[in-house]
């Protein structure tokens, strides 16, 4: 439908550079290799016939394959929509076989939905949308996770919107309007009553305001109430987005975004998250000066210097590398997690990002530096000045730069191309020092990633979300909500849920442990794991004194029901679990009630520490 006609235009002036410009040749096969690769390395992760994912349900995208350090072989709401969200754009732009894995996500999520989990039920208030991540087969998972994550109804919506559109435009608007809009609007209805809550980051670790988030959800907002009106149907929640769109200014701090606001967690802010967000709102159609933070934007390109800046003196691997050349980039300075080192997702998405912005330049015939931009292009072009530059011959500045930021853009696909196994297969990670792949394997982010990078430097942009009809903040941000709409979208497969009543139930168990031992709960409900101790709740410590060994943990139980529970020690060393010798019961109090708290003690054998 709407692939614009500018991709022409630059699909064959890309080829002839290709021709023109031996060097390049190499990077051109690569990609062209690389994109087929990593295609395939996301459906293979994809039930319910992905190669690599035997046990996915159908349309359930499983992060990675890996069971074993890291375990990632479960379904995350993010990267699923991050990878559906590929995958539509590549049928738009005419990879037809691509349509039944849509399909299958369509089914698969509408059913997700309405799953109770920790976070929460579906009914009667969408908490349970709030839940980043549910096993392979699309039921809840009960371990201890950083939850709430509230960007993952967004990035569904985002991506079932992109399909609805081309649905309107195929003569598929009734199916739109009754299969898949009612999907849409329980995500929209979230975003709209939560967006200005506190949850986890993209990276699962810091409870605060992510400006990947919130950049996300004002996206799908301005989008919901286009597709809302295109369809004669109400988006709740929409309403929200022009405080979003205020919330989203105040991440900059007079010199880079802060990532993650709202906390303080000892970093600098300096985050990929800030990367990530303006590559997956970004809009052909917009102006860089557009307050939805755009590639393109003044401030989106000093905080890209900044950042690479960090980077550049945070890995090994990046010694020497002067400024304005491609680096390899990671989540952020501070990084621990398996080593803390460079994101195959991260550095493609450098230079997703610098496509992204050279495209915006192109479409708007100009390029304006301003005294914050500046620096950024310092690096690339030395003789820029704080002007604007106006569109003109292969020999022009505004050629010479938009050159320059291509080229700079390669070479951060070089750097990933180095860093990348001869047979293709992306990681999560590559050795800060070495560059060796490392933690989870063939992940699929990291492979949806590397399509949409493949994309723009190929022309390929989806069409416009609107940005051009978002309502400009107002001139005082205000913290807001609108009560959300939840309904199970049962045209496209949800169970007819009815609204649960639940009661707030505290878990307290005197249990000596030795350093190193964890305490569960297990029990014959659901929410207490249905006795499969993979999917018990855990317990924590934070109580723990000399005088009493306490082990405790909230959770929230069907009100009225009577449940059979025990607890379980999870020992080190890879020694078995040990089950408590008896079986206790507990009836939660009637809907209403106020919260509980058992108060147990162990009964059981006890375990010892296997002295690994
Ligand atoms: C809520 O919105 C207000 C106004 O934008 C903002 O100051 C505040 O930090 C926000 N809080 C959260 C948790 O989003
Ligand atoms: C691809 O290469 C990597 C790194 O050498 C290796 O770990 C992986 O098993 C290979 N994958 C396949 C499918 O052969
Ligand atoms: C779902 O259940 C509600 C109330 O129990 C009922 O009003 C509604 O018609 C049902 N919807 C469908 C599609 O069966
Ligand atoms: C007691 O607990 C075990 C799990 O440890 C379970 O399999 C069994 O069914 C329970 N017994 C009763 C009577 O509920
Ligand atoms: C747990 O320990 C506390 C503090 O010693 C004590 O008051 C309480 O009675 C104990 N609970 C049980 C069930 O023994």
């Amino acid at each position: 439908m709407r692939l614009s006609v500018e991709v022409l235009g630059l699909l064959s002036c890309f080829f002839s550079l290709a021709v023109a410009a031996p060097g390049k040749r190499d990077l051109n096969s690569f990609i062209v290799a690389e994109r087929a690769i990593a295609l395939q390395g996301a459906l293979d992760n994809i039930g319910p016939d992905g190669a690599k994912v035997p046990g996915a349900g159908a349309g359930f995208v499983v992060a990675s394959p890996s069971k074993v350090n890291p375990d990632y072989f479960y379904t995350w709401s993010r990267d699923s929509a991050l990878t559906l969200k590929m995958l539509i754009d590549e049928f738009i732009f005419g990879n037809t076989k691509l349509q039944s894995y849509i399909e299958d996500y369509i089914h698969a999520q509408a059913k997700l939905q309405t799953v109770s989990n920790p976070s929460g039920t579906f009914l009667p208030a969408g908490l349970g949308l709030g839940e980043p991540k549910y096993q392979v087969d699309g039921t809840r998972f009960n371990g201890a996770w950083g939850r709430p994550q509230r960007d993952g109804p967004a990035l569904r919506a985002i991506a079932l919107m992109t399909y609805s559109n081309w649905l309107i435009d195929n003569g598929q608007k009734s199916k739109a309007k009754t299969i898949i809009w009612p999907i849409i609007a329980n995500d929209l209805s979230y975003v709209g009553q939560y967006w200005n809550q506190t949850g986890f980051d993209l990276w699962e670790e810091t409870q605060g305001s992510s400006f990947f988030t919130i950049q996300n959800q004002h996206r799908s907002l301005v989008e919901g109430a286009q597709l809302a009106k295109a369809l004669g149907v109400t988006c709740t929640g929409c309403d929200q987005a022009p405080e979003v769109l205020c919330f989203l200014q105040s991440f900059w701090n007079g010199e880079f975004i802060v990532s993650n606001i709202n906390v303080d967690n000892g970093r600098t802010g300096l985050d990929g998250n800030s990367i990530l967000g303006p590559i997956a709102v970004f809009d052909i159609d917009a102006y860089c000066d557009s307050p939805t933070m755009q590639p393109c934007h003044s401030k989106n390109l000093a905080n890209f210097k900044v950042l690479m800046d960090t980077f550049r003196v945070t890995y090994t691997i990046n010694n020497g590398i002067p400024e304005g050349q491609g680096i390899a980039v990671g989540r952020y300075a501070e990084d621990i997690y398996q080593g803390g080192n460079p994101w195959y997702l991260i550095t493609t998405a450098a230079a997703e990002f610098l496509y992204d912005a050279v495209a915006q330049w192109k479409a708007r015939h100009n390029l304006i530096v301003d005294s914050t931009s500046l620096a950024f292009f310092k690096d690339i072009y030395p003789s820029v000045t704080v002007r604007q530059y106006n569109s003109g011959n292969a020999n022009s500045p505004f050629a010479q730069i938009t050159n320059a930021v291509t080229a700079y853009a390669d070479s951060f696909v070089a750097v990933a191309e180095k860093y990348t196994p001869a047979n293709g297969s992306l990681a999560e990670q590559f050795n800060r020092d070495t560059g060796v792949a490392l933690s989870a394997n063939d992940l699929t982010w990291s492979y949806a990633a590397f399509v949409t990078m493949a994309q723009r430097r190929a022309g390929q942009y989806p069409a416009s979300w609107g940005t051009r009809n978002a309502v400009a903040p107002p001139a005082t941000c205000a913290g807001a909500s609108t009560t959300g709409v939840y309904v199970p979208a049962t045209a496209a497969g949800a169970p007819n849920v009815t609204s649960t009543c639940q009661v707030n139930v505290v878990f307290d168990v005197n249990a000596t442990t030795y350093f190193g031992e964890n305490i569960y709960v297990i029990g014959n409900t659901d929410d207490l794991g249905a006795w499969d101790v993979a999917n018990s709740l855990p317990l924590g410590a934070g109580g723990y004194t000399q005088e009493r060994p306490l082990w405790s943990v909230s959770a929230y139980l069907n009100a009225g029901e009577t449940v059979d529970y025990k607890y379980v020690r999870q020992e080190d060393c890879n020694q078995p679990y040990i089950y408590e010798s008896e079986n206790r019961t507990l009836t939660v109090p009637a809907c209403g009630s106020a919260a509980i708290t058992t108060n147990d003690a162990w009964v059981g054998p006890v375990g010892t520490s296997g002295g690994c």
